[in-house]
């Protein structure tokens, strides 16, 4: 069954909690939509965790694409979300050819960062039938990758319940809360009629997003995050164990390769006007 809109709003009514996770590529996607994730996000988390990029303002539409067309091939039932990158949505027309492009190859939303001054955006989007994701409280295109947390003073609590309010009269169908204090991340969730789906904002969301490598335990570990597998050491330890076979000889073996039959290499190497003999395993004796 797809996962559409309707669906995870009444996850939201249901408090029944709805997955997030950010994808980047084909397998995993592949392997998510198995695991029955609600929401699979090509997320400009792309450049500073798969392109090598210092930040996400390096981030292009062509890169995002990219991914976007990747990801598509291995969704089948969940909402596939894609970010908006940076500079991307300054304004409205733009916004929504560049949300149109992605619909085109098969996003089901888009989400944009920023606060109240992205009501003009929003509206626009939505006036255009796209779905749309709203993203406050710490916005890397904005405020860089050090991630300070937002909501902890009277003045920005108010700030954060009004954007949300806000973004949400002008048409968003999500809301991603990050690095928000839980309780005005709990505030929020309970006033918008909107999924919140948060990331280091707590266990009162309505759903939860985190980026794919932090869950498999590549790169740094975060507070926000839990890691699910060391990922990033299981794949070290298996590049340095072929490195070592290969230059030991001990990969490939004779299961791991195909062979012509005698008679035909017999024919082959008397074509060449070579010795009838066996092939060379001089180099590598050790493979049999
Ligand atoms: O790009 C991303 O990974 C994100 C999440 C942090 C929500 O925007």
């Amino acid at each position: 069954m797809k996962k559409d809109i309707r669906y995870l709003h009444t996850k939201k009514q249901r408090h029944e909690p709805i997955t997030v996770l950010t994808c980047y590529d084909y397998p995993t996607a592949c392997l998510q939509e198995k695991a029955g994730i609600d929401i699979i996000f090509v997320g400009d988390s792309v450049g500073t965790n798969i392109l090598g990029y210092q930040s996400e303002t390096e981030v292009t539409m062509a890169d995002m694409l990219h991914h976007l067309k990747a990801v598509r091939r291995g969704v089948t039932d969940a909402y596939l979300l894609v970010d908006l990158p940076f500079a991307a949505d300054r304004k409205p027309a733009q916004a929504v050819t560049n949300a149109n492009l992605f619909v085109s190859h098969g996003a089901d939303g888009v989400k944009l960062e920023g606060g109240i001054e992205k009501v003009p955006i929003i509206a626009a989007l939505t006036e255009a039938g796209i779905e749309t994701c709203a993203h406050i409280g710490h916005n890397p295109q904005i405020h860089g990758t050090k991630a300070a947390t937002h909501g902890k003073t009277v003045a920005k609590a108010k700030q954060l319940i009004k954007a949300a309010g806000a973004l949400t009269e002008a048409g968003a169908k999500l809301i991603v809360l990050e690095k928000i204090t839980e309780e005005v991340s709990q505030l929020i969730t309970e006033s918008v009629s909107i999924p919140t789906i948060g990331i280091g904002a707590g266990r009162f969301c309505d759903g939860q997003v985190l980026v794919i490598n932090d869950i498999l335990g590549i790169g740094p570990a975060f507070k926000h995050a839990k890691r699910y597998q060391e990922y990033g050491s299981l794949t070290f330890e298996a590049i340095c164990r072929y490195k070592e076979e290969v230059e030991g000889g001990d990969f490939p073996i004779d299961a791991n390769v195909a062979h012509i039959a005698p008679d035909k290499l017999a024919r082959v190497r008397k074509w060449l006007q070579l010795p009838e003999s066996s092939v060379s395993n001089q180099r590598h004796p050790a493979r049999q």
